[in-house]
């Protein structure tokens, strides 16, 4: 463990042992239900207080994953102990507490640096979310290598927060942006990829998994795409980090954002990834404290990346919480967490393509912890609302992702999104949950 590592380890002294999670593939030599929940489950479960409570005096079935996740106590006890012991400003004080706040922060700083397999601390910018860091692109990185005329393109699956901030920059800047389209099962069509790229191209700029269908998209294939025409790629990480593990340099991707409170940690704290060289040619993207080297009336110098886009005083409570979740997974092992969620969406699908009527949107063989569908006769609202009062928890609308709706030609889906302390037993009782509804329509 590096030093920097051990420092994030401060406030979660009680490490716990690694635990390991059910291997066996899913098979429907396990049928009938219910399957009896496994020890796993029950230890990773006891780490999460929430999942213990009761609404509508039943219990809490919690498949909401995709928009958050819940907590473990060693993340809301890390936000605690901070605020109860080590609360300063950071990169400012002399003083004992200013200067172990710092250390905290700068140890969150290469924890994700580490967990997201990048070569410097430097190239880790801490935001708000997701929706911030391409924001910030958008603004920044949009100044620093797109002109009028030059070309962005997103594809068709895209989540808001990865269409609206460059709709903002064509209409400041006059870029072209193209949509690379979808098959009907829910894969990226990269040969239409292959004809949207030119020399125009400057950016690319895809999610990793759809937060809709599951989609896994082949980034590596993507980015050597993308580069044999020298212009950049941006991943949307928000669906994929909490899942699975994201390599930047495996990758091979330029930017990379992610959002803390998808993945265990708290909210209002997530991440850009960008490449050394890229982030120093980028201007800065807000100004203030914290980013200026030197001011005067006249000129103002900026600090090197990652300050020069860190203004104000950062969320340095919220980096050290979100150094503790990214912990969290890598003692559960996030090899075991990818198959046990596999696991669970192979028999989630297997359960609701089971009921009559039921849909399910996106069919790619690579598929992360989602399974968003329809039920022919019911508005995906009412079954949202009916299932809520049987205690499940599962989103309904149109998943922040309107074109994707309109590819589909519907105008909201029901979605359920898994996480690490979800079990069987809950797709058991989504499955019935939404039988139990169909009788009532
Ligand atoms: N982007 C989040 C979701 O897909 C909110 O639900």
């Amino acid at each position: 463990m590096s030093t920097v590592q051990a420092v994030a380890f401060v406030v979660n002294k009680k490490k716990r042992p690694r635990v390991a999670l059910p291997l066996q593939p899913f098979t429907t030599r396990f049928l009938p239900y219910p399957i009896p929940r496994t020890a796993m489950n029950e230890t990773i479960r006891a780490d999460f207080p929430i999942l213990s409570r009761q609404v509508y005096g039943r219990p809490l079935v919690y498949l909401d994953n995709a928009a958050t996740t819940q907590k473990p106590r060693v993340v809301v006890e890390a936000i605690t102990d901070q605020y109860y012991n080590t609360n300063a400003n950071v990169h400012r004080g002399v003083h004992f507490l200013s200067q172990q706040a710092t250390e905290l922060h700068e140890a969150a700083r290469e924890c994700v640096r580490s967990f997201i397999g990048a070569q410097q601390a430097s190239e880790i910018v801490f935001t708000r979310g997701t929706t911030e860091s391409i924001n910030l692109l958008a603004e920044s990185a949009g100044a620093a290598f797109m002109r009028e005329g030059d070309e962005l393109i997103i594809s068709q699956m895209e989540h808001h927060s990865n269409i609206v901030p460059w709709q903002l920059l064509r209409e400041r800047r006059g870029i072209v942006i193209k949509v690379c389209p979808i098959t009907d099962d829910g894969l990226l069509d990269l040969e239409a990829l292959s004809q949207l790229l030119n020399e125009r191209t400057r950016i690319v700029s895809i999610c990793h998994v759809s937060n809709v269908l599951g989609t896994v998209n082949p980034i590596r294939q993507i980015a050597d795409m993308v580069h044999a025409h020298g212009a950049l790629l941006v991943v949307d990480a928000a669906q994929s980090v909490p899942h699975r593990v994201v390599n930047v340099q495996e990758m091979d991707c330029d930017f990379l954002a992610f959002s803390g409170h998808k993945a265990y940690g708290p909210t209002g704290i997530g991440v850009l990834y960008g490449r050394e060289t890229l982030l120093d040619q980028m201007p800065p993207y807000q100004g203030g404290g914290e980013m200026i080297q030197r001011v005067t009336f006249e000129r103002t110098t900026y600090q090197q990346p990652p300050y020069k886009f860190e203004a104000g005083t950062p969320d340095y409570v919220g980096s050290h919480a979100l150094a503790i979740a990214l912990d969290y997974m890598q003692q559960t092992s996030l090899e075991a967490i990818a198959r046990h969620e596999h696991d669970l969406t192979r028999y989630a699908i297997e359960r609701l393509s089971a009921i009559d009527g039921l849909h399910i949107f996106g069919q790619a063989a690579a598929r992360d912890a989602v399974v968003s569908f329809t039920i022919q006769g019911i508005h995906p609202l009412d079954l949202g609302t009916l299932l809520d009062r049987l205690g499940i928890a599962i989103r309904t609308g149109h998943h922040c992702a309107y074109p994707l709706m309109q590819r589909y030609g519907v105008e909201s889906m029901a979605r359920a999104s898994f996480a690490l302390y979800n079990t069987r037993e809950e797709i058991d009782a989504l499955a019935e949950g939404i039988q139990r509804v169909k009788k009532m329509f």
